[in-house]
């Protein structure tokens, strides 16, 4: 018997949601078995997300908005993306040229904001590439862009040589993850199997050697803490590896929910920094309604750091989001609406959500991994977080 499993206080899928959600219970239970009963928990997750027309970020989940499961900053106020267009125009002028390419672009509401910024500015990149991995969302994004024009293009993989701004907002966030577990007796990769109808948490001894090396990193943070449950994004290392393939000249910004190592891998946190979100609600437990809920760990920001400098790149700046924002001019943002009190206090909260320490300014990050480019950043100007990596 094929079960879901919700906690008491979600509110309960449509009919039609959850025989979607059934289907990709059936897939990925077909997956366990046929991997002999244990599926390390990185597939589990890759398989939730983006299992062809099953996964959550894949099939038609509404996903991102008020309607959605959550909310991001390019949902919430235009002004972040006014940010990122101001930092883009910067790089793009000391370049002299190039094209912005845009990783998991959601809605499409931020490629809109920051084309609508840089037409206002006079200074439209030649190309506004955008390399999406759901197809729903893709369609999404090629209706609301289409005003655009030819500018606009959407691709499969990253162009060979690339000059230009990259931008990934919540991406590494959305990549699949290893779950490890430190305890008295050994390091175990935690994972999945099938057990009286439906999933649960299972443990195999370890055995990547990757992860390994990384398992000895963690214990040495976590001063012996035990059991200890974290999770390590080898796939975001692995983007930022190839990032140092076909990054010409230019910068990436990465925009994420996430900490330094010490502070990732602190003995406190030995739950580990999994969420899942369904409709507004947040909690732990992926095994709920699989395809219809996002999962979603935060960034350790020291690990891509590392990956960047292996990989030939430069770490130019990382900053908390607030002081990236107001070094972009948000606040002249908000004083250009003076005039109009209710447009004005509107940007108000919207700045407020963006920046306030309680709300998104302290924990999302922004980092910069540059080639080739002697400019400063002027967005990493009033702080300078390197030194916490
Ligand atoms: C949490 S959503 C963020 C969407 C959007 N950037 C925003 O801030 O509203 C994650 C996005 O990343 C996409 N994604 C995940 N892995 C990706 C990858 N390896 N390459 C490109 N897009 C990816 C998802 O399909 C989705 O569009």
């Amino acid at each position: 018997m094929v079960a879901i499993t919700r906690p008491a206080r979600l509110p309960v899928p449509e009919p039609a949601a959850q025989a979607h959600s059934l289907a990709l219970v059936e897939h990925i239970r077909a997956a366990i078995e046929a991997a002999g009963g244990f599926l390390p928990f990185h597939r589990y997750m890759e398989a939730a997300l983006y299992a062809p027309g099953l996964g959550y970020y894949s099939a038609g989940a509404h996903k991102l908005g008020e309607g959605g499961d959550f909310t991001t900053a390019p949902e919430l106020s235009p002004l972040f993306s006014r940010c990122l267009a101001r930092q883009a125009q910067e790089v793009l002028a000391a370049l002299g040229g190039g094209s912005v390419l845009e990783f998991g672009a959601g809605t499409g509401a931020m490629a809109e904001a920051i084309l609508d910024e840089l037409t206002r500015l006079d200074t439209l990149p030649e190309r506004y590439l955008i390399l999406e991995v759901s197809p729903d969302l893709r369609q999404r994004q090629r209706a609301r862009l289409a005003r655009f024009g030819a500018r606009v293009t959407w691709i499969d993989a990253p162009p060979p040589a690339f000059r230009g701004v990259v931008l990934a907002n919540e991406v590494l966030d959305a990549m699949p993850v290893h779950r490890l577990e430190l305890t008295k007796v050994g390091v175990f990769e935690q994972g999945v199997t099938w057990r009286g109808g439906c999933f649960a948490w299972d443990r195999r001894p370890l055995a990547n050697r990757a992860l390994g090396e990384r398992a000895e990193r963690i214990a040495r943070l976590t001063e012996g803490v035990t059991p200890y449950r974290t999770e390590v994004n080898l796939a975001a290392e692995g983007w930022v590896a190839d990032l140092g393939r076909w990054l010409e000249r230019g910068v990436a910004l990465l925009i994420d929910y996430g900490f330094p190592e010490h502070e990732f891998y602190h003995p406190q946190r030995h739950q580990g920094t999994l969420m899942c979100h369904y409709r507004h609600h947040a909690h732990d437990d992926p095994f709920v309604y699989p395809g219809l809920q996002d999962l979603t760990a935060h960034v350790d920001f020291s690990a891509i750091a590392r990956a960047a400098l292996e990989a030939g790149l430069e770490v130019a700046g990382y900053t908390a989001q607030a002081f990236f924002l107001l070094g972009q001019g948000l606040e002249g943002m908000l004083q250009e609406a003076q005039g109009d009190e209710q447009a004005y206090l509107a940007l108000a909260q919207q700045v407020k959500r963006l920046t306030l320490p309680s709300e998104m300014g302290e924990l999302f990050k922004v980092m910069a991994l540059a080639r080739g480019l002697d400019a400063l950043l002027s967005g990493f100007a009033l702080h300078d977080r390197r030194p916490t990596l």
